[in-house]
């Protein structure tokens, strides 16, 4: 266990609530979910299957109509045929994560991980006794990875990279050239890619998602990770997939029999209605994200010391905070404390992250405008001094 990390937001959202406990106003822009409810025709097909007796368990890869549904869902959507025999239903795409590393990566190995990046990547890295090698993401590069700087650190011991695009925690996303230039080096290293697209369809201003898994010999390395917590707003559904290549399917199957044995049988069936159903809700919150997002980014920028760039996709905003005078880390356990607002340390995402913070604009428009007062007033107060 000495090896392990975390997820600072669960920390962090913890001291909140109990600020708040006490009376204090708190506004929440930590957390890394959408705070609208599950489209109702999702929670009224999960009901149903209730009621139907749906309460045993599943088979252990997950109900076949779902994994079906998910399989044209990614065919269609990410560009790639994925037959239902490689679709792994998993408790959240977190647990992709976990038998990724755990199925592929062996002590001694390296694997290349975004910084600043979901901490759980390098988290479980360590877990298993293998090495996180940090891929610098900058914001001058409009938190896109350099593809040169990530070919230099590729080496003999390289098992896996990492990829996260549209990201967290910076809403940056790869474009397609990008993206066909990291294939190129994953074949030509032998690397295995674990492409964690939980934020596909949460994208903006027409930028494309490119799942590296569609471009030619990638299908074969390529783990991608995917679910329902972000597009659908389902996050304490729990329900997340892995798409594998046919070789990885007997560990996918052993891990999960080994660790959940099923993903819940009536989540599953409420998630089916979720792909194949109506995608209004899902076009109308990313409608609203996008409003939300030009609002934060707008207002950021107007602080003197805050520069903060349009990411297109996430629900994420990761603006620097260096002309504050103050680290990342610094400003947010203040903010928090003097100002009421909560926010995330940049550097809890990897050291590339220390000059930032991390905002969720997952959050109504009402507490972002008061939001962004606090952090105005109080950064005003710092920088007079
Ligand atoms: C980049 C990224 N991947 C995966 C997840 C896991 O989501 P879940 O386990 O809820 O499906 C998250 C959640 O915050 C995330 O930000």
């Amino acid at each position: 266990m000495g090896t392990i990390g975390t997820e600072s937001a669960f920390a962090v959202t913890m001291r909140a609530r109990a600020l708040a406990a006490e009376g204090r106003s708190i506004v929440y822009l930590q957390i890394g979910e959408p705070d609208f409810d599950t489209p109702a025709h999702v929670r009224a097909a999960a009901k149903r299957a209730l009621d139907a007796g749906e309460t045993h368990y599943a088979p252990f890869a997950g109900v076949p109509a779902l994994r079906e549904a998910i399989a044209a869902d990614v065919t269609a959507r990410k560009g790639f045929a994925a037959d239902p025999s490689q679709v792994f239903v998993t408790v959240g795409g977190k647990g992709v994560m976990l038998y990724a590393i755990l199925g592929l990566v062996d002590p001694g190995d390296e694997v290349l991980v975004p910084d600043p990046g979901y901490p759980i990547y390098e988290s479980l890295t360590r877990f298993v006794g293998a090495t996180p090698v940090s891929v610098p993401i900058r914001m001058a590069n409009d938190f896109r990875l350099d593809v040169d700087e990530l070919a230099s650190l590729v080496t003999p011991r390289t098992r896996l990279l990492v990829l996260n695009s549209p990201a967290n925690p910076t809403g940056g996303v790869l474009t397609r050239g990008d993206v066909e230039e990291i294939a190129e080096l994953a074949i030509r290293h032998d690397l295995w890619v674990l492409a964690d697209e939980i934020y596909g369809r949460i994208l903006y201003d027409g930028a494309e998602h490119v799942s590296i898994a569609s471009l030619p010999g990638m299908a074969e390395r390529t783990i991608v990770l995917d679910g329902f917590s972000k597009t659908f707003a389902m996050t304490g559904w729990r329900l997340g997939y892995a798409v594998v290549p046919p070789s990885l399917r007997e560990t996918f199957g052993e891990l999960i029999i080994n660790t959940i044995s099923c993903a819940p049988t009536f989540a599953q069936l409420g998630a089916i209605e979720a792909l194949t159903g109506p995608q209004t809700d899902v076009e109308a919150m990313v409608r609203e994200f996008r409003v939300r997002r030009d609002l934060v980014v707008d207002g950021l920028n107007a602080i003197p010391g805050i520069e903060c760039r349009r990411p297109v996709g996430a629900f994420y905003a990761f603006p620097s905070v260096a002309g504050t005078g103050l680290s990342g880390i610094e400003l947010a356990h203040r903010l928090l404390d003097e100002a009421g607002v909560c926010v995330l340390a940049g550097s809890g995402f990897g050291p590339h992250g220390d000059d930032h913070i991390r905002i969720s604009y997952a959050t109504s428009r009402e507490n972002l405008v008061e939001a962004l007062a606090r952090i105005r007033a109080f950064v005003a107060g710092i920088v007079r001094g």
